[in-house]
């Protein structure tokens, strides 16, 4: 039986400590969250890095890629995952729209991620482009993760979700990009889908760790789309997912198991229901 990690103010996992993890060589642990009860399970698992993921405009919301999730979206889920971790560090990311428009909304929309979402970090997609942004967020005092590799805010652009730097051109691009990120400041970099020699590479070439998905196992950490994780998506997961359990098929039982027990009047029982004679005021 596992137990639930107990929180205590120590526990909590701050910017040095992540940074830390790289130095002692002790893996960080990421998973994305979208909602209060499964923001709480994560958290309560130790998970060492929450992320709202903008992923979440696919597997929550329904949409079919990544771009068309708002700020006012992407703030609601936040709010809802900020109430649930006390352990994790929490990073939200920045949508499709929310800093491709100029810096001033871009610094904007950064700061009503942090202040009203309650974030910790922000993350952004893109690398060298992304310099001068990037660098006035760290001014700002907001911590910012890269994300590099296959970005998926780029789907259009790069015709797909395609392995990227698999030519030793486009692998130099997102070397270059790796450092350059790192000098602006940022305190971590996702690696995503890229080749696995490629992502060891710019995990030994970096002071700060890489967070690797679809990229092998040399990065300093991993992250996963919980929904994916879990079993709970409905599209054919990607080669790099591990499905640790099928939700789906235990949700799918449970409701029919409802429907069936409501049709053939075995719910609610006597006990599930209230009598004239009870004693007990309370509902619960
Ligand atoms: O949106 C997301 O979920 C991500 C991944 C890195 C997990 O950006």
């Amino acid at each position: 039986m596992m137990n639930a990690t107990p929180n205590t103010p120590q526990d909590k996992i701050t910017l040095p400590k992540l940074i830390a993890r790289k130095t002692e060589k002790r893996k960080i642990t990421c998973l994305t969250a979208a909602d209060y009860p499964f923001a709480r399970l994560i958290d309560e698992a130790g998970i060492d890095l929450i992320l709202v993921g903008d992923s979440l405009a696919m597997t929550r919301l329904g949409y079919s890629t990544t771009v068309p999730v708002s700020m006012t979206e992407m703030i609601i889920h936040l709010q809802a995952v900020r109430r649930a971790v006390q352990r994790a560090f929490l990073v939200a990311d920045m949508p499709f729209g929310s800093y491709h428009v100029g810096q001033k909304v871009a610094m904007q929309n950064a700061v009503r991620l942090v202040k009203e979402g309650g974030a910790e970090a922000i993350k952004l997609e893109g690398g060298r482009k992304r310099a001068r942004l990037v660098q006035r967020l760290v001014e700002a005092e907001i911590p910012v993760m890269g994300h590099i590799g296959l970005t998926p805010q780029s789907v259009h652009a790069m015709g797909g979700y395609k392995v990227q730097g698999k030519t030793p051109e486009q692998a130099q691009e997102l070397i270059d990009d790796a450092l350059t990120l790192q000098e602006i400041g940022v305190f971590s970099i996702v690696l995503e889908g890229i080749p696995q020699e490629l992502a060891k590479e710019i995990t030994t070439s970096l002071r700060i760790p890489t967070i690797g998905i679809g990229a092998g196992l040399h990065c300093d950490g991993q992250i996963l789309v919980t929904e994916d994780l879990l079993g709970l998506t409905f599209a054919k997961a990607p080669k790099f997912v591990r499905r640790y359990a099928n939700l789906q098929e235990i949700i799918r039982e449970a409701l029919h198991h409802f429907s069936e027990d409501c049709r053939e009047e075995n719910f609610p029982s006597a006990a599930e229901s209230y009598s004239l004679d009870s004693t007990k005021a309370s509902a619960r």
